[in-house]
């Protein structure tokens, strides 16, 4: 469980008053116009998912289903995926797309700290990530129910990979939380809430929102073969930047150079692949998800990289120590 973070703006503020009020009847704000990449709608995303997943100490678990709560959050999810598909190309075929992922480009946030990346660098990115990382998989989790046949089988095979092959210390989560204490940072769960931008909230919210909803299962699938073809180069490049800066605690990584590479080809073959010859109208949001991926990763890399080459923190407050 996580501790209810400092609001960013009118609505968040009204979310999360709400919420440690003790009274599950309290008024919430309404949604307005807020900006679909901006700190407020995040962070009111983000707590409002975050019901569906651990929740928040202090925070009544009734919320997660209350009417009010849902059909904000429904306001919020509007306004982000009108961006999302408004900020991508589009289109009808999947392989070109996962072509045009699969050609590793230079210029991002791996290929910076392994070239010239300091320890401060890698330990924000290493803040920013846990974000996802201390709920590695269970977004996509939620697809699982949507799916049926071979894709439903593939699906599970790539999670119960991700959730350790059925013991906990390699969980892809518990690898995570080991880096971050090699890194001398503090590993509770949503421990650096508050210090993550709004970049970096929005990959995960878009994780939360193609997850939560049937209607997106074709994007949810989509996203996630995105994440695991650019997984294994990037982890590579990683592995040798934490051996640079001295880190040993390298397994998260050196864990998705080889996963990955197999999850890679098991969702592109046999999720995407069999879920398409069953519903062949998702293909537009298969396209949609995997290149939503590329929108949101692309903004939370020129934050990190517009951030230190201006000298200064990618976080919000610079993060404490374990
Ligand atoms: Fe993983
Ligand atoms: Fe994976």
């Amino acid at each position: 469980m996580g501790h209810i973070p400092q609001p960013r703006g009118p609505i968040s503020e009204g979310i999360i008053s709400a919420l440690t009020s003790g009274d599950t009847r309290a008024t919430l704000p309404s949604a307005g116009t807020p900006d679909p990449f901006g700190d407020d709608l995040h962070l009111s995303l983000y707590v409002c998912y975050e019901l569906h997943y651990q929740g928040f100490d202090a925070v009544d678990p009734e919320w997660e289903w209350d009417p009010a709560l849902l059909g904000l959050r429904r306001d919020l999810e509007r306004v982000y995926l009108a961006a999302l598909r408004d900020g991508v190309a589009g289109g009808a075929d999947v392989d070109p797309v996962v072509e045009e992922l699969m050609i590793d480009a230079p210029g991002g946030v791996s290929h910076f700290l392994e070239d010239k990346g300091e320890l401060w660098h890698l330990r924000e990115y290493v803040v920013h990530r846990s974000i996802y990382h201390h709920k590695e998989a269970d977004p996509h989790a939620w697809v699982i129910p949507r799916l049926t046949g071979q894709a439903k089988a593939s699906m599970v095979a790539v999670e119960y990979d991700e959730y350790g092959g059925g013991r906990a210390d390699h969980m892809h989560s518990t690898l995570f939380r080991g880096l971050m204490r090699a890194l001398d940072l503090d590993d509770s769960y949503l421990a650096y809430l508050d210090e993550a931008p709004a970049p970096m909230l929005g990959v995960v919210n878009m994780m939360s929102m193609f997850g939560l909803h049937r209607s997106l299962r074709g994007a949810l699938v989509g996203h996630f073969a995105a994440a695991e073809i650019t997984t294994s180069p990037g982890a590579a490049r990683m592995t040798r930047a934490l051996k640079r800066l001295g880190v040993a605690e390298t397994v998260f990584f050196t864990e998705h150079v080889e996963a990955d590479a197999v999850h890679e080809q098991v969702l592109r073959r046999d999720v995407i692949g069999d879920l398409l010859r069953r519903e062949p109208e998702l293909t537009g949001d298969v396209v949609f998800g995997l290149q939503a991926t590329d929108l949101v990763e692309g903004r939370f890399g020129a934050h990190l990289l517009g951030a230190w080459d201006a000298g200064r923190t990618s976080l919000l407050e610079a993060p404490h120590a374990g």
